[in-house]
């Protein structure tokens, strides 16, 4: 039985019980996702390329009409992240669609999240990750994830945005539980919830303490380093658009919820793709070896559309609606539905995409919808352009790099994020 009939015959059993639908399509679609994808995909596109469920889900596959939704949030809502984001950060920009909220916040944070920090990011990332590197050469071998990806980021986001979590384990875990609740626990499971908001409850009594501190030494007139946190008090005294106290801190807690889970989870899984394509890999080492910085960000997101960390982003239709209306697969679409937009399709989609199924490192960034599409395209994006190639030079640039023996050679997961894929230095 395909996946399809699979999704169809869970439909039927679970009849109006949305919350167990969603969670039990997700996980049939991250199934698809996982195994398969080329093909399970490629048949929904030409077969079925909108499936609606009665339940109230459906999930669009081709590429076009990811961005008929992806586009439209006034008919394709955020609704389904708002509250809880509201519950854990406080309202957030993805949690809100087009109100004057995520324009202010969003113009707010863009005063002091700037493109002119991007080399200085890209520069810091690269030095912390070639020295964690150059600290395991003599065992042989690293961790991406642990030793790599979660270290080296922790400790940029800390010196970047100047709040540093009480250590690293507890931000990363932190982060991580919260990411969970907001994107992931679509079945919204109670314990994922309310592990997210106790943590949430400590993180934002840590964040008030760092930021009561950072407001008396500002006062006081104190030297102080020029960071996220530092230019948002000071912005406080300037005119529209600032962020008073507690807006700062969850829009701090928001973006760094969307950092650190994320660019792991992506090195992760590129490695993980470049392992399995000798050729590929060796050609984007030789890139890094080569100082070649551009075409190592080509290798590593070209393995992303392979194996990207999210296949669908979800959105709630407040009022009934139509899908590719005009075409033979117009679909209706009833108000309370939540729709899966399927990104990781739309990336393979042979009507768009050229050669899709090539491994390509001169694809147009068009190609790509790693980050999403239309109104909350990620905030991050051009972030992780520069830090996740750096951090991949750092890696790449040293010897052949195999996967160790064993499981520690697999990419490994705990609960939704990659805990670990070790790599031997084959010297
Ligand atoms: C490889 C790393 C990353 C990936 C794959 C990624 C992916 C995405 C995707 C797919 C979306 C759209 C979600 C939707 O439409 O439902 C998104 C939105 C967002 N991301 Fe990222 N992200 C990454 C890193 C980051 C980083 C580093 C930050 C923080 C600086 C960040 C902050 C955000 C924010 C704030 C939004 C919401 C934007 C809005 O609503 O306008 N992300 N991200």
């Amino acid at each position: 039985m395909g996946i399809v009939d699979e999704i169809r015959q869970a439909a039927e059993t679970l009849g109006d019980r949305k919350d167990k639908l969603t969670e039990k399509v997700s996980d049939l679609v991250g199934v698809l996702a996982d195994r398969n994808a080329d093909e399970s995909f490629a048949a929904m596109r030409r077969f079925d390329p909108i499936v609606s469920l009665p339940g109230g889900v459906t999930i669009v596959a081709l590429n076009e009409d990811v961005k008929e939704v992806l586009s439209d949030p006034a008919r394709f809502t955020a609704d389904l992240y708002g509250p809880k984001m509201e519950a854990v950060t406080g309202p957030f920009i993805l949690g809100v669609d087009d109100v004057p909220l995520y324009h202010h916040d969003h113009a707010a944070m863009d005063r002091a999240v700037t493109r002119a920090d991007l080399p200085l990011l890209a520069s810091r990332i690269y030095e912390t990750a070639h020295e964690l590197v150059a600290a395991r050469r003599d065992e042989g071998q690293i961790d991406v994830v642990s030793q790599l990806a979660d270290p080296a980021i922790d400790s940029a986001i800390s010196a970047y945005f100047g709040t540093p979590g009480p250590d690293t384990a507890t931000q990363l875990r932190w982060a991580r539980n919260i990411f969970q609740e907001l994107f992931i626990n679509v079945g919204n499971l109670p314990t994922v919830r309310e592990r997210a908001l106790a943590d949430a409850a400590l993180w934002r009594e840590h964040l008030d303490g760092l930021i009561e501190a950072r407001k008396r030494r500002l006062e006081a007139g104190e030297d102080l380093p020029d960071d996220v946190l530092t230019r948002l008090l000071r912005y406080q005294d300037e005119g529209e658009p600032n962020l008073h106290d507690v807006a700062i801190r969850h829009n701090i807690l928001g973006m760094i919820t969307g950092w650190i889970p994320t660019i792991s989870n992506a090195l992760a899984r590129i490695v993980d793709e470049l392992l399995e394509r000798e050729d590929e890999f060796e050609r984007a080492q030789e890139a890094a070896r080569a100082g070649d910085r551009e075409l190592v960000a080509a290798y590593c997101f070209e393995a992303s559309r392979f194996n990207p960390q999210n296949f669908a982003l979800l959105r709630y239709v407040a009022q009934d609606t139509v899908i590719a209306q005009g075409t033979d697969r117009e679909t209706r679409i009833k108000a309370g539905s939540t729709v899966f937009a399927a990104t990781l399709s739309a990336m393979h989609d042979e009507r768009a995409i050229d050669s899709p199924d090539e491994f390509r490192v001169d694809r147009p960034w068009s190609d790509y919808m790693l980050f999403g599409y239309g109104m909350h395209t990620c905030y991050g994006q051009q972030i992780v352009r520069a830090q996740l190639p750096a951090m991949a030079q750092a890696l790449f640039e040293g010897p052949r790099l195999r996967r160790a023996r064993g499981g520690a050679g697999r990419l490994r997961f705990e609960g939704p994020f990659p805990s670990g894929l070790t790599v031997r230095f084959d010297d």
